[in-house]
């Protein structure tokens, strides 16, 4: 019989010796909150570790084979769900409805640009949010931001705003309930979060005990947001060590080699499907930011996914200071990104939305014809969505942009 060790896969890319699972604690972080008690946080964070996985070696894989082929221009990722996710029964009931809609957006997407369209929920997991200020007045009163229900509750008092460490747990069991829900509705959409705070997700990383490579068990597809990927610090050399498929979102103040260190860092053995880069410069600045980006990338040989995020760079204050995003902007950046990519021999790899499954007014066009209509439903926890009639028009368009 064949030793137990000849039975051992050799990992596709080894774990590079020197990273561990904690090893970002060493390094410069950013965009966390202030934690009233670290040994609390480290408690609820322990518990966590012995919890089960929410998502399977196996999927994870074959994720990051789904995403070569989407690199390549033979598949399409849809990537859509709230900019920050509910918890409990809330979470649950619009995991179902933000199945419903990656599956029916997805069935145009595959129809029309005659590729499999690549179902990807922020979902499961969405629930730590960036900020640009870490404090806000609120009724004269100075209250930290609201940064996700993973760390206080959105209300404008000095207790709904004070992090709460057991908020972690309360994640975990919800994003568990999402996982069964998406499942029961069919399969079909996997999960993706922005990874922010490294506590949770360390203690969801687990070893493949076949392979000896670390997977980040809370999600499939794990990315940082603009605002974290500086590549000496912590976020980006967590996600350097996974076996994951991961992303990294680039604004406009990415340079060449912000990005060809990030290429470098989570894509060193050049491999398909290992690395998409979510571009989300904003309309106005994506024709002179984006084609230096994906020149160097192609020159140095990375096979990135490139995606378009054109909802973040085109957030602005509307009526009333209330945040919007209008779809002749979006819609705008998102042509660009198609020119931009074709007129450098790539295919557009996929698309991420902000949506929301029911009829609110947070974004402007369609039939939310201005401004003044915002306040009819404006629900957002955070950042403004799509409704169904917005996000339609917006598949239209990238539609027509493929087909030009
Ligand atoms: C988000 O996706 O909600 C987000 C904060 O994105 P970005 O990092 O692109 O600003
Ligand atoms: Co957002």
């Amino acid at each position: 019989m064949a030793s137990p060790q000849l039975l051992v896969r050799r990992p596709e890319a080894p774990t590079t010796d020197s990273w561990s699972p904690a090893g970002w604690r060493t390094l410069p972080i950013t965009q966390q909150p202030t934690w009233p008690d670290r040994d609390e946080l480290d408690a609820v964070a322990d518990y966590l570790s012995g919890l089960p996985a929410l998502t399977g070696v196996e999927e994870i894989r074959r994720l990051r084979e789904e995403l070569a082929l989407a690199s390549a221009g033979k598949a399409f990722v849809l990537q859509a769900g709230d900019c920050a996710e509910p918890l409990g029964m809330a979470a649950t009931a619009s995991a179902r409805a933000k199945h419903r809609a990656i599956t029916s957006l997805g069935e145009r997407l595959t129809r029309e640009l005659h590729r499999p369209t690549i179902g990807l929920g922020r979902l499961g997991g969405q629930f730590a949010k960036p900020r640009s200020e870490p404090f806000e007045a609120v009724d004269g009163q100075l209250l930290p931001v609201f940064r996700g229900l993973m760390v206080n509750e959105p209300e404008g008092t000095a207790l709904a705003r004070q992090p709460d460490p057991y908020r972690l747990l309360s994640c975990y069991y919800t994003a568990r309930q999402v996982v069964a829900e998406l499942a029961q509705a069919g399969g079909g959409v996997w999960t993706s979060h922005e990874v922010l705070i490294l506590e949770y997700e360390q203690a969801l990383t687990r070893l493949d005990e076949v392979t000896g490579e670390w997977f980040l068990r809370s999600t499939h597809l794990p990315w940082v947001g603009d605002r974290t990927r500086g590549v000496d610090d912590a976020h980006l050399n967590f996600l350097a060590g996974l076996g994951n498929p991961v992303a990294v979102k680039v604004g406009p103040s990415a340079t060449v080699d912000d990005v060809l260190r990030i290429c470098a860092l989570l894509d060193p053995h050049r491999r398909p499907g290992r690395l998409t880069l979510i571009s989300r410069m904003g309309q106005q600045r994506i024709a002179d930011h984006l084609p230096p980006l994906v020149r160097a990338v192609v020159d140095a040989g990375h096979p990135v996914a490139w995606m378009s995020d054109a909802m973040h760079g085109n957030t602005v204050r509307g009526a009333g200071g209330v945040k919007t995003r209008h779809l002749d902007a979006i819609v705008g950046e998102l042509t660009t990104f198609v020119e931009v990519l074709r007129g450098h021999g790539l295919e557009p790899a996929g698309l991420h939305l902000e949506i929301a499954a029911d009829d609110v007014t947070e974004c402007v066009g369609a039939s939310v014809t201005d401004e003044s209509q915002l306040g009819r439903n404006y629900r957002s926890l955070c950042d403004p969505r799509l409704n169904n009639e917005q996000a339609d028009a917006v598949v239209d368009a990238l539609v027509a942009a493929m087909h030009r």
